[in-house]
């Protein structure tokens, strides 16, 4: 691929911005939809959707209509000043959610959805002494000291183990017995994605989830659900849990809520948000009229445009072909899961090459470990892509 000195100027310069991330060699110049382009003109079909982010799509013209509006009107004042663009996200995340999580903390990311949960369930049951949690293996909630905590990979973990609390422990993803077995009387919650995206995009058994939701009712535990990767149709539906038929105590919310902005959110039941004393927790930026507009914008993108549904469809159609062709190329392919377009297809061997195949073929994917690629498109995604995109998978598959 051709790189002008501009770029490859770019390039040199972004070498020394967080050095440990292994960055695309090609720079992304902008983005319609589904579809992003480099600066040689390349266009690629985006399965990578910013981890998530982007299910509206890129440069969606309500989108940009609103937050050019918005930046004429106002971009930010502290958490302690009521806005009107707050107040109407704290209106739309309360109505798309479970009536009992009526109580809504905004901040700017992932992990602080879940440090702030965290700090929730700990104040909620400030009366136990030492307080456990129970997490999952495979589980992934983030890099801060606290989710990194409830975060199980040891490669993110081992550095940092002097400074992580061993007061968390990890059961068997879809195993009961292994949950109610690490119970004690410290126990104080359990926090679990429903679809594990980072460990591998695994879906949890069909009764898990209510086993799981019975048993932190009978043991008075506090659920958190974490959507931060599931949210806002990725799925089919608008959160995962309405897979299962159950409802989180707590719930974690993330990447697409603002449709690229920074935004976290964490809602609970007045009960246990009651229960932490003012000035417990907070942010700067979290809720700031900006992120807040954007995500106002986003949310209803999403509905008004029915992309939950377009979800559902497309994800069915690609995760059927793809189900279909890993049955004839089973010596290269382990296991194709998922549910809307999130699927993860498991090879039986390391996937870095496969997914630079696909860059050249003109389908940007990401993986999930050494063996999984992860297929993650704007919630946009035509019929016409999906067939690009089962085709490009077949030929990196032979
Ligand atoms: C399920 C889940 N929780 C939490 C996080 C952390 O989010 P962030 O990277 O915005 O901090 C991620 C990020 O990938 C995630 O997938």
């Amino acid at each position: 691929m051709h790189i002008s000195d501009k770029f490859s100027k770019i390039i040199e310069q972004e070498k020394i911005y967080y050095p440990l991330f292994s960055k695309k060699e090609f720079v992304a110049i902008r983005g319609k939809g589904a579809l992003l382009y480099d600066e040689a003109g390349n266009e690629y079909i985006d399965c990578v959707a910013g981890h998530a982010v982007m299910n509206i799509g890129h440069c969606h013209p309500k989108f940009i209509q609103l937050m050019k509006k918005q930046l004429e009107k106002i971009v930010f004042v502290p958490p302690d000043f009521p806005t009107e663009e707050r107040a109407s996200l704290l209106d739309k995340l309360t109505h798309i959610t479970p009536k009992k999580l009526s109580c809504v903390f905004l901040s700017n990311s992932g992990t602080e959805s879940i440090e702030a949960a965290i700090k929730l369930i700990l104040s909620a049951k400030r009366e136990i002494k030492r307080p456990e949690i129970i997490a999952f293996k495979r589980a992934f909630h983030g890099r801060t000291l606290g989710s990194l905590a409830l975060t199980h990979n040891m490669r993110y973990r081992k550095p940092y183990l002097p400074w992580l609390t061993p007061n968390v422990k990890f059961a068997s993803f879809g195993d009961i017995d292994s949950v109610k077995n690490l119970i004690t009387d410290h126990t104080v919650g359990i926090v679990i994605e429903l679809i594990q995206g980072e460990g591998g995009i695994y879906c949890a058994p069909e009764e898990f989830p209510k086993e799981l939701r019975e048993l932190c009712d009978e043991k008075d535990l506090i659920l958190v659900i974490d959507e931060v990767q599931t949210g806002f149709g990725r799925t089919g539906k608008m959160f995962a849990f309405e897979h299962y038929g159950i409802e989180p105590d707590i719930l974690c919310l993330a990447k697409a809520i603002a449709g690229g902005f920074p935004m976290g959110a964490t809602l609970s039941t007045d009960d246990i948000f009651s229960r932490m004393k003012p000035g417990e927790h907070g942010t700067t930026y979290g809720g700031n009229p900006f992120a807040c507009a954007a995500a106002n914008a986003a949310i209803d993108i999403i509905m008004e445009e029915k992309l939950v549904e377009n979800a559902a469809k497309q994800g069915k159609k690609m995760l059927l072909e793809l189900k279909a062709f890993s049955e004839e190329k089973n010596h290269v392919i382990r296991e194709v899961r998922g549910k809307g377009l999130m699927i993860g297809v498991e090879y039986r061997m390391k996937v870095k090459e496969l997914i630079q195949r696909a860059e050249k073929l003109g389908v940007l994917l990401l993986n999930a470990g050494l063996t999984v690629i992860r297929l993650l498109p704007p919630l946009v995604l035509t019929d016409e892509q999906v067939k690009k995109i089962i085709n490009v998978m077949l030929q990196i598959s032979t």
